[in-house]
Order: C-alpha cells, then structure tokens, then sequence
C-alpha cells in the first residue's frame, strides 16, 4: 500500500491555512432546494438529519465545475475518459486496491446500484440480509424488487458494535438468502469493519452462496487511522464475487450530482447489469462525472481538513451527549453520523422531544432500532453547538 500522497499530484496538496476557514461558514441554503433544509420550512429546527455536509465542496472540485460549464455543451454523456483512470488511482492510493479499470460502470447512485443489484442477482421472494440497524434504502428497495429483506441485528456491547455471528449464519443458512448488503463502513453506528470481520463474512457468504454488495460509500471518511479494506480485496472466493459501490458524494458533498460507480469484476454480470439498467437508469451527468474526477484525482489535501473537522466535531458530540442524563453514544470511527442511544431517558419520542426544542435528528425508526437518534456533525462548529445545546434542552429533566 502507498502512504496514500504519491498518486495525488503535488499541486493539490493545499497547506491547510489555505483553507483553514473553509469549514467555519457555509452558504445560507435556503431556497436552493435543499431537502435537508426544507424539511422543517418555517420552524425553527436545525436540521441535522439526512447524509449530506453544508460544507461548499472543495475548490478543485468547483473549478472543474466551472470549467465544464464554461464549455457550455451538455449532450448525452458517456464516461470521459479521465474518469475511470481517477477511480482507479483513487482506490490504489487511497485503500491499496487495485482495480482493472473494465470492471466499472458508472451509476448515477449507489442507491439506484442497490436496487440493480436485487434484481440482478436475486429471484422473486428471495432474500436479502443485511446487518441492522442501518441505512433505510437497504430495508426499504428489497421489497420495492418484491425479494424479502432478512434482517441481522447488530450486537452492541461495551466494545462498540459488532456481528452476532450466530445470528448472521442462522440468517445466511434460509434457504432464501442469496444476496448479503454490507454496509461498509456502517451506517448509522459508524463502525469500519476489520480484516477479521470481512474474512468471517466473506466465508459464511462461501459457506452458503451468498453474493456480497458492499456499499463503500463512506470508506473515505475513516476518521482515524486504521486503514478501510474493501471487501472485494480479501485474497477470497466470496470476494472475487463481490461487487463495490463507492461514490464521492458523501466525502466531497456531491449528492446532488449523482455520480457514483459500481466495481463488477464479472464480465457476464456487467453485461447484465447494463440491459437491468436500461431505459429505467438515466446515464450519469457531464457535471457529475466532472466533479467525481476531480474529487478523486485533487480534492486529497481537502478531505483531510475536513477529517480534522469531523474529529474535533466527533469529540464534542461524545463530551456533550455524556452530560445529558439516559444518553448514550458509542464513538464512531468513520462517517460524520453520531448515533446517539436515547433509550434510558425513557421517552416514549426522542425524535419529537428533539424537534420540539429545535433540533432535527434522523429518527432511528427509520434504521431499523427504535429509541435511537442519528445526528449530522457536518455543519459548522457553531451551528453544530447550538444543535447540542439543544440536544440538551430536549432532554433536560420535565
Ligand atoms: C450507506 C449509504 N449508501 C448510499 C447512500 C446514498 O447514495 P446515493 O446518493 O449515491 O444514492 C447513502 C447516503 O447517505 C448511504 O449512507
């Protein structure tokens, strides 16, 4: 593995003064139609809920931005040709994986790549499992297929969260299981998945079958040191059956630009996996596929500003929610997503107490595990202290 620099070119390595109050302000998004900000139109709740940063993006990213509008001609696009090459260069430096640039599809979603992926590779009334609580598109697209949904509950103990792997191979074992939907780092607890882990995975998954889709989604945002190792890197049969999604919409805050990319290494399945698409899955945007390269290919020395961010962010939300009586909150080691347990404050709504003193979480419903909050961090740090104090107004004692 490289130390992650040599590939990104020198002149993208900003000194972080540069950009040193890049992250202190953030553009007023109302009006833009934002679905983050128009949620609670009209009230005063900060909203701190669905996945995307009010961080602008970084300066690379727009000037590609800017240099593409400049041409002014926006036709049927394929995939420019800088663009797998970035993907490829990103993964190698980034997570030591080499990919043959053939196996990637564009896609305008990893979502939409998840809902490819049930129809491709399972049957009507099959399942699929997935480790809960987590993302609500992995509980909700199954049954959109018509394929049932197996869920897996995560076991949480003083360590932090962790596979019940009883429960995995009990799962696994139906003999209706057929895809297994990692999310990889996890959301909503943020855990990033070790060597030992994905290895036990990858061998239930050989043990019954399984095809393993795992989302990477967030695997650019590993807060801390320890490394992200993509699934289908494993030296494993199940892996090499694997298929990837990744995206730089979360780390470079590009979600409304639609660009992401599924890593298929078989060729029979990339064919499939076209004609599943066609007619219903638009082809990726020129504006997209422009931000994605440049993120990939420049935007290094602002990811890891903004990881410095998400650090010092993480630690206030840790110190905080500890002063507030009946929450807890595990520390997540990637993501900028605090999944806060209210369980112990007895209340029969977290989510409603939350909105009622201003601030607007994800309800943990919506993952799968009632009693439970999730909390954007990516905003800020004013903004993100007024939403503390008043996480902690909501659930002062009545
Ligand atoms: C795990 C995971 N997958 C996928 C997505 C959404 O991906 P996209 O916007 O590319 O459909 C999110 C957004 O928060 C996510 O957390």
């Amino acid at each position: 593995m490289t130390s992650g620099m040599e590939w990104y070119p020198a002149a993208a390595m900003r000194k972080p003064s540069e950009t040193a109050t890049a992250f202190s302000s953030c553009p007023d998004r109302s009006g833009t139609g934002s679905e983050k900000w128009d949620r609670w139109t009209g009230r005063d709740v900060l909203p701190v809920w669905v996945a995307d940063m009010d961080f602008r993006t970084a300066p690379e990213v727009l000037e590609a931005l800017h240099a593409r509008v400049e041409h002014g001609v926006f036709g049927y696009t394929h995939e420019p040709p800088g663009f797998r090459p970035a993907l490829v260069g990103h993964l190698a430096a980034r997570h030591g994986w080499q990919v043959d640039p053939d196996w990637i599809v564009g896609v305008p979603g990893v979502v939409t790549a998840l809902a490819i992926t049930a129809r491709l590779l399972s049957d009507r009334n099959d399942a699929i499992l997935t480790f809960t609580p987590v993302y609500p598109p992995f509980l909700t697209l199954p049954a959109l297929a018509g394929r049932g949904c197996a869920r897996v509950p995560l076991a949480h103990d003083a360590g932090g969260w962790r596979i019940d792997w009883d429960a995995f191979e009990r799962a696994a074992r139906s003999p209706a299981a057929r895809l297994l939907w990692l999310c990889h780092p996890h959301n909503p607890t943020g855990t990033v998945w070790g060597h030992a882990d994905l290895e036990h995975i990858a061998d239930v998954a050989e043990r019954h079958g399984l095809t393993v889709v795992s989302d990477e989604i967030w695997s650019d945002l590993v807060l801390d040191d320890g490394p992200h190792v993509p699934f289908a890197s494993l030296d494993h049969p199940a892996a090499r059956r694997a298929i990837t999604l990744v995206a730089p919409s979360k780390t470079w805050n590009l979600a409304g630009l639609s660009c992401a990319a599924a890593i298929v290494p078989d060729g029979t399945i990339r064919r499939r996996w076209r004609i599943a698409g066609e007619g219903l899955v638009p082809m990726v945007n020129p504006l997209g596929y422009a931000a994605a390269e440049a993120a990939w290919r420049h935007g290094e020395a602002w990811r890891r500003e903004l990881l410095t961010i998400l650090r010092k962010h993480r630690s206030l939300v840790l110190e905080r929610v500890a002063s507030i009586p009946g929450l807890e909150c595990t520390p997540w080691q990637a993501t900028y997503l605090a999944w806060i347990d209210c369980r112990a404050t007895s209340r029969e709504n977290p989510q409603a107490d939350c909105e009622a003193a201003g601030i607007g979480p994800s309800d943990g419903r919506d993952f799968g595990l009632p009693g439970f909050i999730r909390v954007n961090t990516a905003c800020p740090t004013e903004r993100l202290v007024l939403a503390l104090d008043r996480l902690s107004a909501a659930f002062a004692q009545r």
